[in-house]
């Protein structure tokens, strides 16, 4: 059985005082329920990790990044390796968010990059595709998909330690969420993907999240789709009260 991952993308939000009692609200929190077969990651702004890393040592909730160098180590000011999310026990790494490519010009290709980085510093990518509003209307989507996942996993293994986060563009930070039919086609599409270029058993075990504009009101119908594996959560996450009641919507679903 697949796990279900319950995941916040805070983005570029939170002082380091907001950032610390959110995440000791949410250690409370997580003391109190039963998580089942969920994992919790928070995703906080990376200048956060260091602390982020030490509340989650004691917790039940793990740490993700933003984003990652396309770079192993070496001459770029400003920026963050893989190797070092490692050094800091940092599990996760999102990378190829829409508005990475979008505003910092991120190409399947350099998502690629990073995604054999991190496989080679054993972080667990969590890796975004989605297809613009146009892209939907033009009925495009699943070419979309298919050219984005082509791309970023050229010559990858996949050996159960990856995470794949479809966000239609459309919905991400706009209120408009697909609806529970529409992204359980796209997510069911992906797994037949794996499945063709990888195996079954790679399909079935690879965690599949949705993203864009989940909250409380919806998480639970997205969650009851058998391809959706989990949210992506920007805005909702960013409340410890949201963010909490979904956990507990998805603890109990
Ligand atoms: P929202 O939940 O704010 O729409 O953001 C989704 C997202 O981009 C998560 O990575």
């Amino acid at each position: 059985m697949r796990k279900i991952i319950i995941a916040g993308n805070w983005k570029m939000n939170k002082t380091f005082q907001e950032t610390e009692e959110f995440l000791l609200e949410l250690t409370d929190f997580l003391n109190e329920v039963e998580l089942n077969n969920i994992e919790v990651t928070i995703c906080p702004p990376a200048l956060y990790l260091e602390m982020a890393t030490d509340i989650a040592f004691e917790s039940k909730f793990s740490i993700g990044s933003q984003n990652i160098s396309v770079h192993e180590f070496g001459a770029f000011t400003g920026e963050i390796s893989a190797s070092m999310l490692k050094s800091m026990d940092v599990e996760y790494c999102i990378i190829g968010h829409s508005e990475r490519r979008k505003y910092f010009n991120e190409t399947n290709e350099m998502i690629n990059t990073k995604l054999k980085i991190l496989r080679r510093n054993k972080v667990i990518p969590i890796v975004c595709i989605g297809e613009t509003l146009e892209e939907r209307e033009m009925g495009v989507t699943k070419k979309i998909i298919t050219h984005q996942l082509e791309e970023v996993f050229n010559d990858i293994e996949i050996d159960g330690n990856i995470v794949i986060a479809y966000e239609p563009i459309w919905a991400i930070g706009t209120g408009k969420t697909a609806t529970p039919q529409q992204a359980q086609e796209i997510h069911k599409f992906i797994r037949k993907w794996l499945t063709d270029n990888y195996s079954e058993r790679i399909a079935e075990n690879l965690p599949v999240l949705y993203g864009g504009s989940a909250k409380p009101q919806n998480i639970n119908d997205l969650l009851k789709q058998p391809d959706i594996d989990g949210g992506l959560i920007g805005g909702a996450s960013l409340d410890i009260e949201k963010f909490s009641e979904m956990i507990d919507i998805a603890a109990r679903n």
